[in-house]
């Protein structure tokens, strides 16, 4: 297995350009199940996980390509006509599971494998499962797969979530597309991958309003036609690339990036002593001057400081002066991280979903393990700001979320190479 390696190397200076988003690319592929024509996406991240949505899809039957080196993907749900997701695939990746609401939508029937439990928690599917029930599907569990029916088609109903889940949302919003009637979701969540994939359906033809806002109104249509859409920039890949100059000083320039895609992010780093400068190209990043002071940060839903990139903040909040709490609200568990960091010297007491971290002057490499695609980055980060080399173990995490992390960094300065595992 292949492993990172980190020297710290002082300030960073130069551009990274952000790919378009992973968590949108994801909701977005299996939007092809619902149309018979063909469907474009432009501005595609290239990942282990991009590569995992196109096999499932492949294995439904529908026709996947990836073109201009993987930044196009050509789809086409002509031949759809598979509605089993099967466990070999549905446990590599959980966003597998957007592939139940269409499926349902298209074909009347849908059996997804469960996706097990993950490292971050436990994430069931119940709030999916209970939107999709009211929208008449039938749903069982049996063998580890949910089996959902609707024999005679979904129709619209008035649907509130418990929580607004993220998939649940995007499961819900494809499904009542092809509904019979309206759908008036609430409580819906409100990221901009949400936005991207409502105005990705709106262009296929589907009758949608009120996406990035709570309640989301889906007027059903009889059909989707083709077309072609730009992926929104990746606002995870954004923010922790804002990061990396913080955290190793310099200055870097983030072509792509947007201010509106992460407010929470850049309000924390501003009270930290962060200069963000909004130019044509993209975001450029500074330190104002001295060490980062320390912030609290509790993760949240969107608008809210997002539950992704809090093993990164936590990265750099270990080199802050002073001492702040990190609350983690959406995962149970996402804090694993935490001891990697404190082999680096990082102090932090972990405490249920709480996290204090106190700022050392500078952290010590160290060889670490990765244990999920977030907590990767964050080690990463870390070893940029730290004395000598860290040794991140087990990238194929990272392969998961982030494209080409090593060229990225190294065109700014960083020292980081790919060492090939055995
Ligand atoms: C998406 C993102 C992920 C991000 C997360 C929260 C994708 C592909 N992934 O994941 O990177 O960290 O949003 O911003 O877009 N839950 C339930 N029952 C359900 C569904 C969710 O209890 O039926 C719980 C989960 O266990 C978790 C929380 O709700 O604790 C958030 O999950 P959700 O918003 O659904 O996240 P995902 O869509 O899985």
């Amino acid at each position: 297995m292949d492993s990172i390696l980190v020297t710290g190397n002082g300030a960073l200076s130069g551009s990274i350009p952000i790919a378009g988003a992973k968590n949108a690319c994801l909701a977005l592929m299996p939007a092809t199940l619902l149309s018979e024509e063909p469907l474009t996406l432009l501005n595609a991240p290239r990942l282990s996980d991009i590569r995992t949505m196109t096999q499932l899809l492949q294995s439904l039957g529908a026709e996947v390509s990836a073109l201009q080196d993987g930044k196009v993907i050509a789809m086409s749900g002509h031949g759809v006509d598979n509605p089993l997701a099967h466990y070999d695939i549905v446990r590599k990746m959980r966003a597998s599971n957007l592939v139940l609401g269409p499926l349902l939508a298209r074909l009347g029937e849908a059996q997804v494998s469960l996706p097990g439990g993950c490292a971050i928690g436990a994430r069931p599917m119940d709030i999916h499962v209970t939107a999709l029930e009211q929208l008449g599907a039938v749903i069982d569990l049996r063998d580890g797969y949910l089996h959902a029916k609707a024999p005679a088609g979904l129709k619209g109903a008035e649907i509130t979530l418990r929580f607004a889940s993220v998939g649940a949302t995007e499961n819900t919003v494809m499904a009542a597309t092809l509904a019979k009637g309206t759908t008036v979701l609430k409580n819906a969540a409100r990221e901009p991958e949400i936005v991207d994939l409502v105005k990705c359906l709106r262009a296929m033809g589907a009758q949608i309003e009120g996406e990035g806002t709570s309640t989301i109104v889906i007027d059903g249509v009889d059909r989707l036609h083709g077309a072609t859409h730009r992926v929104v920039t990746d606002r995870i890949e954004l923010g922790t690339y804002m990061i990396a100059p913080v955290i190793a000083g310099g200055e870097v320039e983030l072509l792509g990036g947007e201010i509106a895609l992460v407010e929470a992010l850049c309000e924390k780093l501003d009270a930290a002593g962060v200069a963000i400068e909004q130019t044509n190209a993209g975001l450029k990043v500074r330190r104002k001057n001295g060490r980062i002071q320390a912030v609290d940060v509790r993760t949240e839903v969107f608008p809210g400081f997002p539950t992704d990139l809090q093993a990164q903040m936590m990265a750099l909040m270990c080199t802050a002066e002073g001492t702040c709490v990190l609350e983690e609200t959406i995962f149970e568990n996402r804090f694993m991280h935490a001891p990697e960091l404190m082999r680096m010297g990082a102090r932090i007491e972990v405490a249920g979903g709480t996290a204090k971290v106190t700022g050392v002057e500078r952290l010590k490499g160290a060889p670490v393990m990765a244990t999920d695609l977030r907590a990767s980055v964050s080690l990463i980060l870390a070893g940029l700001a730290a004395e000598g080399e860290t040794l991140v173990n087990r990238v194929y995490h990272l392969d998961r979320g982030y494209e080409q992390v090593e060229q990225k960094l190294s065109a700014v300065g960083a020292r980081i190479e790919r060492v090939q595992g055995q």
